[in-house]
């Protein structure tokens, strides 16, 4: 079975079951995990599931579109490898993947 671990910003480690073609928030948020909260519903207008990547996930991703970059922008913990996770397909691929949580959404 293929999953996803989160981290919390306390380091609190949570597993979710990859279903290939959902969005990662839709993901976090079918397994409840806490500190994403999609609050558009994936419509890249909030910014409340924003995660940050390990720089070799992250490159493997495709730059940010214009909105997501835009919504990124206003984000107070962005790092370098930052995105928002409704905006990110997932596919069985990315079994292991690990994804941080910032302390905050906004
Ligand atoms: S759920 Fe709102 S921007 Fe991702």
């Amino acid at each position: 079975m293929a999953k996803i671990t989160f981290t919390t910003h306390e380091g609190a480690v949570h597993q979710a079951e990859i279903v290939a073609g959902k969005s990662l928030m839709q993901i976090a948020t079918d397994h409840a995990i806490p500190g994403i909260d999609g609050d558009c519903g994936g419509e890249c207008a909030c910014g409340t599931c924003h995660v940050i990547l390990d720089a070799k996930d992250f490159s493997k991703m495709g730059s940010p579109k214009a909105d997501e970059e835009q919504m990124l922008s206003m984000t107070p913990e962005r790092q370098t490898t930052s995105r928002l996770a409704c905006q990110i397909k997932v596919s069985t691929e990315m079994d292991g993947m690990n994804v941080h949580l910032p302390e905050f959404q906004m």
